[in-house]
Protein backbone atom coordinates (compact mmCIF):
# COMPACT_ATOMS: atom_id res chain seq x y z
CA UNK A 1 0.00 0.00 0.00
CA UNK A 2 0.78 3.65 -0.43
CA UNK A 3 -0.47 6.50 1.12
CA UNK A 4 0.58 9.72 0.30
CA UNK A 5 0.15 12.68 1.87
CA UNK A 6 0.05 16.57 -0.26
CA UNK A 7 0.30 19.36 1.53
CA UNK A 8 -0.37 21.63 -1.01
CA UNK A 9 0.50 25.11 0.03
CA UNK A 10 0.36 24.50 3.71
CA UNK A 11 1.31 24.81 6.38
CA UNK A 12 2.04 28.41 6.27
CA UNK A 13 5.30 27.75 8.67
CA UNK A 14 8.77 25.40 8.94
CA UNK A 15 7.89 24.90 12.72
CA UNK A 16 5.02 23.41 11.99
CA UNK A 17 5.62 21.56 9.07
CA UNK A 18 8.24 19.75 11.55
CA UNK A 19 5.45 19.30 14.16
CA UNK A 20 2.90 17.64 11.70
CA UNK A 21 5.61 15.41 10.12
CA UNK A 22 6.94 14.08 13.16
CA UNK A 23 3.32 13.57 14.22
CA UNK A 24 3.16 11.68 10.86
CA UNK A 25 6.73 9.89 11.61
CA UNK A 26 5.62 8.21 14.50
CA UNK A 27 3.16 6.06 13.05
CA UNK A 28 4.44 5.59 9.55
CA UNK A 29 7.52 4.11 11.21
CA UNK A 30 5.52 1.90 13.61
CA UNK A 31 3.11 0.17 10.68
CA UNK A 32 3.84 -2.74 8.56
CA UNK A 33 3.06 -2.69 4.74
CA UNK A 34 2.77 0.68 3.82
CA UNK A 35 4.75 3.41 2.49
CA UNK A 36 4.05 6.76 3.69
CA UNK A 37 5.03 9.49 1.31
CA UNK A 38 5.16 13.06 2.47
CA UNK A 39 4.58 16.15 0.12
CA UNK A 40 5.50 19.36 1.42
CA UNK A 41 5.96 22.42 0.02
CA UNK A 42 9.30 21.95 -1.90
CA UNK A 43 11.01 24.58 0.63
CA UNK A 44 10.68 22.36 3.50
CA UNK A 45 12.32 19.47 2.43
CA UNK A 46 15.72 20.67 3.29
CA UNK A 47 14.48 20.91 6.21
CA UNK A 48 12.66 17.33 6.23
CA UNK A 49 14.86 15.12 5.12
CA UNK A 50 16.55 14.55 7.82
CA UNK A 51 13.45 13.35 9.73
CA UNK A 52 12.29 10.86 6.69
CA UNK A 53 13.44 7.31 7.38
CA UNK A 54 14.12 6.45 3.88
CA UNK A 55 12.30 3.54 3.99
CA UNK A 56 8.86 3.31 5.11
CA UNK A 57 8.66 7.18 5.40
CA UNK A 58 9.41 9.21 2.44
CA UNK A 59 9.58 12.81 0.78
CA UNK A 60 7.99 13.80 -2.53
CA UNK A 61 7.28 16.80 -4.57
CA UNK A 62 4.22 18.52 -5.70
CA UNK A 63 5.65 19.65 -9.39
CA UNK A 64 8.97 19.56 -11.04
CA UNK A 65 9.87 21.15 -14.12
CA UNK A 66 10.69 19.12 -17.33
CA UNK A 67 14.01 20.43 -18.11
CA UNK A 68 17.10 19.59 -16.01
CA UNK A 69 18.28 23.48 -15.27
CA UNK A 70 18.28 26.61 -16.84
CA UNK A 71 16.19 30.17 -17.04
CA UNK A 72 13.29 28.84 -15.73
CA UNK A 73 12.57 31.51 -12.48
CA UNK A 74 11.08 30.01 -9.73
CA UNK A 75 11.16 26.07 -11.46
CA UNK A 76 12.65 23.62 -9.74
CA UNK A 77 13.94 20.49 -11.80
CA UNK A 78 13.44 16.46 -10.93
CA UNK A 79 16.70 15.83 -10.67
CA UNK A 80 17.51 18.73 -8.04
CA UNK A 81 14.64 17.06 -6.28
CA UNK A 82 16.04 13.71 -6.51
CA UNK A 83 19.66 15.11 -5.42
CA UNK A 84 17.83 15.77 -2.05
CA UNK A 85 16.75 12.73 -1.48
CA UNK A 86 13.17 12.67 -2.71
CA UNK A 87 11.70 9.45 -4.17
CA UNK A 88 8.17 10.95 -5.11
CA UNK A 89 6.85 13.83 -7.16
CA UNK A 90 3.24 14.05 -7.75
CA UNK A 91 2.53 15.96 -11.34
CA UNK A 92 -0.68 16.97 -12.90
CA UNK A 93 -2.53 17.82 -9.99
CA UNK A 94 -5.93 19.23 -10.53
CA UNK A 95 -4.91 22.13 -9.27
CA UNK A 96 -1.95 22.50 -11.40
CA UNK A 97 -4.18 22.05 -14.40
CA UNK A 98 -6.82 24.55 -13.22
CA UNK A 99 -3.11 26.94 -13.45
CA UNK A 100 -3.24 26.08 -17.26
CA UNK A 101 -0.99 23.22 -17.17
CA UNK A 102 -2.38 20.51 -20.09
CA UNK A 103 -1.63 17.07 -20.52
CA UNK A 104 1.30 17.65 -23.12
CA UNK A 105 3.15 19.51 -20.46
CA UNK A 106 2.25 16.52 -18.07
CA UNK A 107 3.89 14.07 -20.22
CA UNK A 108 7.07 16.19 -20.63
CA UNK A 109 7.28 16.48 -16.91
CA UNK A 110 6.67 12.83 -16.38
CA UNK A 111 9.59 11.69 -18.59
CA UNK A 112 11.61 14.07 -17.39
CA UNK A 113 10.95 13.13 -13.36
CA UNK A 114 11.46 8.85 -14.46
CA UNK A 115 14.62 10.02 -16.57
CA UNK A 116 16.02 11.32 -13.24
CA UNK A 117 15.25 8.17 -10.85
CA UNK A 118 12.05 9.49 -9.37
CA UNK A 119 8.68 7.42 -9.06
CA UNK A 120 5.50 9.62 -10.30
CA UNK A 121 2.12 9.80 -8.92
CA UNK A 122 0.11 11.23 -12.01
CA UNK A 123 -3.45 12.41 -11.24
CA UNK A 124 -5.80 12.51 -13.28
CA UNK A 125 -9.67 12.63 -13.17
CA UNK A 126 -13.15 13.82 -14.45
CA UNK A 127 -14.68 17.57 -13.44
CA UNK A 128 -18.34 15.91 -13.74
CA UNK A 129 -20.23 12.79 -14.34
CA UNK A 130 -22.47 12.02 -16.98
CA UNK A 131 -25.14 9.24 -17.73
CA UNK A 132 -23.75 8.66 -21.25
CA UNK A 133 -20.39 7.21 -19.58
CA UNK A 134 -18.31 9.67 -21.76
CA UNK A 135 -16.42 10.54 -18.76
CA UNK A 136 -15.02 7.59 -18.83
CA UNK A 137 -13.06 8.60 -22.31
CA UNK A 138 -12.02 11.58 -20.91
CA UNK A 139 -9.88 9.98 -17.75
CA UNK A 140 -8.96 7.70 -21.03
CA UNK A 141 -7.46 10.45 -22.98
CA UNK A 142 -6.05 12.71 -20.20
CA UNK A 143 -4.37 9.52 -19.01
CA UNK A 144 -2.97 8.54 -22.16
CA UNK A 145 -1.70 12.10 -23.26
CA UNK A 146 -0.21 12.62 -19.85
CA UNK A 147 1.86 9.07 -19.93
CA UNK A 148 2.40 8.84 -23.28
CA UNK A 149 6.43 8.73 -22.64
CA UNK A 150 6.58 6.20 -20.23
CA UNK A 151 8.00 2.52 -21.29
CA UNK A 152 6.93 -0.50 -20.20
CA UNK A 153 10.20 -1.03 -17.38
CA UNK A 154 9.01 2.52 -16.61
CA UNK A 155 5.85 1.09 -15.10
CA UNK A 156 6.90 -0.01 -11.38
CA UNK A 157 7.80 3.72 -11.09
CA UNK A 158 4.50 4.96 -12.33
CA UNK A 159 1.31 5.21 -9.74
CA UNK A 160 -2.05 6.54 -11.14
CA UNK A 161 -3.99 9.00 -8.54
CA UNK A 162 -7.71 8.56 -9.81
CA UNK A 163 -9.19 12.25 -8.21
CA UNK A 164 -12.38 13.22 -9.77
CA UNK A 165 -12.67 16.91 -9.50
CA UNK A 166 -16.04 17.25 -7.67
CA UNK A 167 -14.92 15.87 -4.98
CA UNK A 168 -11.34 17.48 -4.57
CA UNK A 169 -10.32 19.95 -1.92
CA UNK A 170 -11.92 22.30 0.31
CA UNK A 171 -14.79 23.64 -2.60
CA UNK A 172 -15.60 19.46 -3.26
CA UNK A 173 -19.29 18.84 -3.29
CA UNK A 174 -18.92 15.38 -2.02
CA UNK A 175 -15.94 12.40 -1.55
CA UNK A 176 -16.84 9.51 -4.50
CA UNK A 177 -18.27 6.29 -3.26
CA UNK A 178 -16.45 3.46 -3.19
CA UNK A 179 -17.96 1.67 -6.27
CA UNK A 180 -17.24 4.72 -8.60
CA UNK A 181 -13.80 3.88 -7.67
CA UNK A 182 -13.86 1.01 -7.82
CA UNK A 183 -15.50 1.01 -11.31
CA UNK A 184 -12.21 3.41 -12.28
CA UNK A 185 -9.87 1.29 -10.64
CA UNK A 186 -10.83 -1.61 -13.26
CA UNK A 187 -11.09 1.17 -15.94
CA UNK A 188 -7.81 2.67 -15.52
CA UNK A 189 -5.83 -1.17 -15.24
CA UNK A 190 -7.89 -1.88 -18.79
CA UNK A 191 -6.38 1.24 -20.18
CA UNK A 192 -2.81 0.37 -19.06
CA UNK A 193 -3.47 -3.20 -19.61
CA UNK A 194 -4.20 -2.17 -23.81
CA UNK A 195 -1.29 -0.12 -24.58
CA UNK A 196 1.47 -2.28 -22.13
CA UNK A 197 -0.50 -5.20 -21.34
CA UNK A 198 -1.84 -6.97 -18.47
CA UNK A 199 1.43 -8.27 -17.28
CA UNK A 200 3.05 -5.28 -17.21
CA UNK A 201 0.19 -3.13 -16.13
CA UNK A 202 0.30 -4.92 -12.74
CA UNK A 203 3.34 -2.91 -11.94
CA UNK A 204 1.93 0.34 -11.82
CA UNK A 205 -0.17 1.41 -8.79
CA UNK A 206 -3.92 2.64 -8.85
CA UNK A 207 -4.59 5.58 -5.62
CA UNK A 208 -7.97 7.30 -5.06
CA UNK A 209 -7.56 10.98 -3.71
CA UNK A 210 -10.50 13.19 -3.29
CA UNK A 211 -11.76 14.26 0.54
CA UNK A 212 -10.53 10.83 1.97
CA UNK A 213 -10.52 11.17 5.67
CA UNK A 214 -10.24 8.90 8.78
CA UNK A 215 -13.71 7.90 8.17
CA UNK A 216 -13.59 7.00 4.66
CA UNK A 217 -10.21 5.97 3.81
CA UNK A 218 -11.75 2.29 4.60
CA UNK A 219 -14.01 1.70 2.09
CA UNK A 220 -12.23 3.19 -0.43
CA UNK A 221 -9.19 0.68 0.42
CA UNK A 222 -11.30 -1.98 0.78
CA UNK A 223 -14.38 -1.47 -1.90
CA UNK A 224 -12.41 0.41 -3.79
CA UNK A 225 -9.58 -1.92 -4.06
CA UNK A 226 -7.47 0.45 -5.17
CA UNK A 227 -3.70 0.29 -4.03
CA UNK A 228 -3.38 3.76 -1.62
CA UNK A 229 -4.72 6.80 -1.38
CA UNK A 230 -3.96 10.19 -2.10
CA UNK A 231 -4.59 12.36 0.97
CA UNK A 232 -5.08 16.20 1.02
CA UNK A 233 -7.08 18.16 4.02
CA UNK A 234 -6.23 15.03 6.41
CA UNK A 235 -2.78 14.52 6.14
CA UNK A 236 -2.28 17.53 7.97
CA UNK A 237 -4.18 16.50 11.06
CA UNK A 238 -1.69 13.82 12.27
CA UNK A 239 -4.17 11.74 13.96
CA UNK A 240 -6.46 11.49 11.38
CA UNK A 241 -3.57 10.48 9.16
CA UNK A 242 -2.69 8.01 11.16
CA UNK A 243 -5.54 6.12 11.43
CA UNK A 244 -5.79 6.41 7.69
CA UNK A 245 -1.89 4.55 7.60
CA UNK A 246 -3.31 2.15 10.03
CA UNK A 247 -6.20 0.88 7.85
CA UNK A 248 -3.83 0.99 5.07
CA UNK A 249 -1.77 -1.48 7.06
CA UNK A 250 -4.50 -3.86 8.39
CA UNK A 251 -5.35 -3.88 4.74
CA UNK A 252 -2.14 -4.63 2.88
P1 LIG B 1 -8.37 16.61 -0.41
O1 LIG B 1 -7.24 16.83 -1.52
O2 LIG B 1 -8.09 15.29 0.26
O3 LIG B 1 -8.24 17.77 0.50
O4 LIG B 1 -9.68 16.58 -1.17
C1 LIG B 1 -6.75 15.76 -2.29
C2 LIG B 1 -5.83 16.27 -3.37
O5 LIG B 1 -6.10 17.36 -3.91
O6 LIG B 1 -4.81 15.63 -3.71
Amino acid sequence: MLIAANWKMNPEGVAHARKIFDGIKSTATKIRGVETVVCPPSVFVGDLRSKATGKRLVLGAQDAHPEAHGSYTGEVSALALKSLGLRYVILGHSERRAMGERSDLVARKVEAALRSGLSVIVCVGEKSRDRDGEYLDWVKNELLASIRGVSKKDLERLTIAYEPLWAIGENARRPARAEDVFQMTIFIRKVLSDVYGSSYAKRSRILYGGSVDAENAESFLEEGRVDGLLVGRASRDPKAFAKILEMASNRR
